[in-house]
């Protein structure tokens, strides 16, 4: 039996997502609900373009949910619609209409840790199998490096102690990621999601539940590097429009964090994460290492094996044909082919695919999500606080990082 999903939102990320179900089996994308009939009517269409699913757009989230060929959800609206998302797809259930089994999030799962815990819990009362998204667990470099270090280093040298994730860009491509208030952050929430998981993940034994390397100590640093500087601030307010204003209301677009963990034979290993949207490069870079004591692995997505060179006469449009964020079209250039397949996408979809069909275990849920949340607030209170803080901090479940609250000042 294949499994029929129903994406919530019909942005950059859900096309991410339904060019790599080409690569997912046992499964047909069957519904789009947007607020934005047109763009819910182009994913539809891209759906079907690809091959993956006959896929109709809905009126509603509740219509969607209803629907008989409708057996679970891709949740991938923004971040300030988690919650009344969630809300309208519980309420659809406790009325007894539709069939779901199961339903994905994005990262991150929420934008504090109240909100986390809410969604988590009303999803959990309906008794719906979760996933929670995070592509880069699953990108094949990732997954490969993971198990050969630990197979043939780890098992006869001792495990790993050090482990490195980084993800930067040159900014986001839609308003409400800039906007502290509406997405809960800036760059720290937005893509310290990934790498605080990662560099985890990397640490943990093949098998094992992440909870098994546990967090002890946080500390985390935030700054505006480049998007406060008078210039910058108005080519952003002109690019964005004029809710974004960074000379006003900055969100950080460097963080850092340093996880002290605890390893199951009580060893410190230490994980090792920085993200930005303050990189100009080629594109997007995702980057992750991990260290023991005779092995080690290095993975930067930029060094894709394909590279083009375009000269000066070389003239034309600016696009993201090359690589995602793309930030010229001159030059060398590295090419990420099937982006979706290399940061994980492909991977992703058809484990939970196959997890809400019951033929796999989820590797994460909204538990996990919410623990990354939980990571990301510490980072954010230790920013504020300026300095290092046990894991969990007091009070950590209440806090909204003042970024979110647009009081921070840079
Ligand atoms: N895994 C990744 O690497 C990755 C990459 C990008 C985005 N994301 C996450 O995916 C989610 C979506 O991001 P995006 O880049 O597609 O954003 P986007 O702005 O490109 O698209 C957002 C979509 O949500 C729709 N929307 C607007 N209001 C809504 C509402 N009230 N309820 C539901 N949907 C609504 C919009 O019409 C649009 O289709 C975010 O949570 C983001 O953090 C993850």
């Amino acid at each position: 039996m294949a499994l029929r999903v129903g994406f919530i939102g019909s942005g950059f990320n859900t096309r991410f997502h339904i060019q790599g179900w080409r690569g997912v089996r046992e499964s047909a994308v069957t519904g789009v609900w947007s607020p934005n009939h047109v763009r819910a009517a182009e994913a539809a269409t891209l759906a079907k373009q690809m091959d993956v699913g006959f896929a109709k757009t809905f009126r509603s989230i509740g219509e969607m949910v209803a629907d008989p060929e409708v057996d679970a959800i891709w949740l991938c609206g923004p971040n300030h619609t988690r919650v009344e998302n969630v809300e309208e797809i519980v309420h659809t259930i406790a009325k007894g209409r539709g069939t779901l089994k199961g339903i994905a999030c994005e990262k991150p799962l929420a934008r504090n840790v109240a909100e986390a815990i809410k969604i988590r819990d009303m999803v959990k009362k309906v008794g719906l199998k979760t996933g929670y998204l995070e592509n880069q667990l699953f990108a094949p470099h990732v997954e490969a490096g993971k198990k050969l270090l630990w197979a043939r280093g780890a098992a006869t040298t001792g495990r790993p102690y050090l482990a490195r994730a980084a993800e930067e860009h040159s900014g986001p491509h839609a308003p409400w990621f800039w906007q502290g208030r509406q997405q809960g952050g800036g760059v720290l929430n937005d893509m310290m999601c990934h790498s605080a998981l990662v560099v985890r993940y990397l640490l943990t034994e093949p098998g094992q539940p992440l909870s098994t390397v546990k967090p002890k100590r946080v500390t985390g640093h935030i700054a505006s590097l480049k998007w406060s500087r008078p210039a910058y601030a108005k080519k952003l307010k002109a690019a964005m429009g004029s809710e974004v204003d960074y000379s006003k209301a900055p969100a950080e677009d460097f963080a850092s964090v340093m996880i002290e963990f605890e390893t199951p034979t009580g060893e410190l290993a230490i994980g090792e994460a920085t993200t930005s949207w303050s990189y100009v490069g080629a594109g997007l870079r995702l980057s992750a290492e991990l260290l023991g004591p005779e092995y080690s692995m290095k993975w930067n997505s930029l060094d894709s094996g394909l590279q083009l060179f375009f000269s000066r006469e070389v003239k034309g449009k600016a696009g993201e044909d090359l690589v995602e964020k793309q930030n010229a079209e001159q030059g060398v250039m590295p090419v990420i082919p099937e982006e979706y397949g290399a940061y994980g996408y492909t991977n992703e979809d058809r484990h939970f695919v196959r997890v809400f069909l019951g033929k796999e275990k989820p590797l994460l849920t909204w538990d996990d999500g919410v623990d990354v949340v939980r990571m990301l607030m510490t980072a954010y209170m230790s920013a504020e606080q300026r300095k290092s803080l046990p894991f969990p901090p007091p009070k950590l479940d209440k806090f909204v990082p003042a970024v979110a609250k647009g009081t921070w000042k840079g």
